[in-house]
C-alpha cells in the first residue's frame, strides 16, 4: 500500500485501492500537518495553497511523487524537489478552456460594468428611470486585447477575441507562430485590455510595475487570472487610485484570501473574484482525475501524464 498525503478533499480517491490516503484534519496549518507527516510519504497530493519548500522536501524520507491540483507549480520548489528525483505532477491543458472563459467574463463584466449594476440593485441605488448617462462603461468588441504571456490560456482567450472583431497583440519572451507580437511597453501602450496569462517565476514576478503601467492609456484595463505577485500590487493600486488606468479585474492576490477589510475593495474601479477563474465542475472533475493519474504513475516510478521538467 503507498501512503499519500492530501491536503484537501478530492473526488475519485476510491478507485486507487493500491493508496492509502491520509487527509489533513480541516483545522491544521498545511506546512505544520506536512513536516510533521511526511516522513514515511510514499506521494502527496496538494494544491496551489501548500507550499512545498526545501524544508518539508528534507523531511521526506521515500517521496516519490509530488502531485499538484493546478496547472501552476510557484509553490513548489520545484528545482530541489527534481534534484532529490522526485517526481513533480501538475494539471495543465484541461483547465485553459475554461479559465479563457472566465478572463472574458472579467473583461466584458469589468468594462460593460455587469457587477456594478448589480450592487447598484442590490443596494438600492437604482433610484432614476432610464438616463443617457448612467452606468457608462466602455465597449469591448473592436478593441485592442493585449495578452501578456502567450501559453495555452492565452491562445484560448486569443481565440474567443475574433469573435468580438478585437485586434489582438501579445508579448512573450519567445516570439509565437502568431501575428502580433510587440515589446512590451508597446503592449501596455497599444492595448485597451491587458490580460495576464503568465506563469509565476523569478523573471515574472513584479514584471507588471508602475513603469508600464503608467505605459497604458487612461481608458485601459488590467484582467490579472495568473498570479497576485506578476502584478506590483502597490503600484496597481496607486494607478487605480489616482485614475491612471480606468480598472482592473483581479481573480488572484499577493495574499489570499481577500478579506473585505482589503484596500481593492474599498476602490470602485475593480472587479474581485476570490481565485476561481477554473472553478467549473467539469474543469475540476477533470483536474483530480488527472492529479490523481499522475500521482499513480509517480507512485509506480513513471512520469506523471503532465509533469514538470525545468
Ligand atoms: C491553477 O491551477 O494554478 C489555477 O490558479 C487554479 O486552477
Amino acid at each position: 500500500m503507498y501512503r499519500v498525503l492530501v491536503t484537501e478533499k478530492i473526488p475519485f480517491t476510491d478507485y486507487y485501492k493500491d493508496i492509502d490516503f491520509i487527509y489533513k484534519p480541516e483545522n491544521m496549518d498545511s506546512h505544520q500537518w506536512l513536516m510533521e507527516s511526511i516522513n514515511d510519504a510514499d506521494g502527496i497530493l496538494i494544491t496551489l495553497s501548500d507550499r512545498i519548500d526545501s524544508e518539508i522536501i528534507d523531511a521526506a524520507k521515500k517521496l516519490k511523487v509530488i502531485s499538484t491540483y493546478s496547472v501552476g507549480y510557484d509553490h513548489i520548489d520545484v528545482k530541489y524537489a527534481l534534484s532529490r528525483n522526485i517526481k513533480i505532477g501538475y494539471t495543465p491543458d484541461v483547465l485553459t478552456e475554461s479559465t479563457a472563459d472566465f478572463i472574458f467574463g472579467l473583461i466584458i463584466c469589468i468594462a460593460r460594468r455587469i457587477c456594478s449594476g448589480y450592487e447598484t440593485i442590490i443596494s438600492n441605488k437604482w433610484e432614476y428611470r432610464w438616463k443617457p448617462d448612467f452606468m457608462l462603461g466602455h465597449d469591448v468588441y473592436g478593441k485592442t486585447l493585449g495578452i501578456l504571456g502567450l501559453g495555452r490560456i492565452g491562445h484560448a482567450v486569443m481565440r474567443r477575441a475574433s469573435g468580438f472583431d478585437m485586434n489582438v497583440i501579445y508579448y512573450n519572451r519567445t516570439e509565437r507562430d502568431v501575428n502580433g507580437h510587440v515589446g512590451l511597453n508597446e503592449l501596455f501602450s497599444r492595448s485597451d485590455f491587458i490580460v495576464i496569462t503568465l506563469p509565476l517565476n523569478d523573471e515574472t514576478r513584479n514584471i507588471v510595475n508602475k513603469d508600464l503601467i503608467s505605459k497604458m492609456k487612461k481608458t485601459a484595463y488590467i484582467i490579472n487570472a495568473s498570479r497576485g505577485h506578476i502584478v506590483n500590487e502597490d503600484d496597481l493600486y496607486n494607478a487605480l487610485l489616482n485614475r491612471d488606468i480606468a480598472g482592473a479585474a483581479l481573480d488572484v492576490f499577493d495574499n489570499e484570501p481577500v478579506r473585505a477589510d482589503n484596500r481593492f475593495v474599498k476602490l470602485d474601479n475593480v472587479l474581485l473574484t476570490p481565485h476561481m477563474a477554473s472553478a467549473s465542475y467539469e474543469t475540476r472533475r477533470d483536474m483530480a482525475n488527472l492529479a490523481l493519474k499522475n500521482l499513480e504513475l509517480g507512485l509506480h516510478g513513471l512520469n506523471p501524464e503532465k509533469y514538470v521538467n525545468i
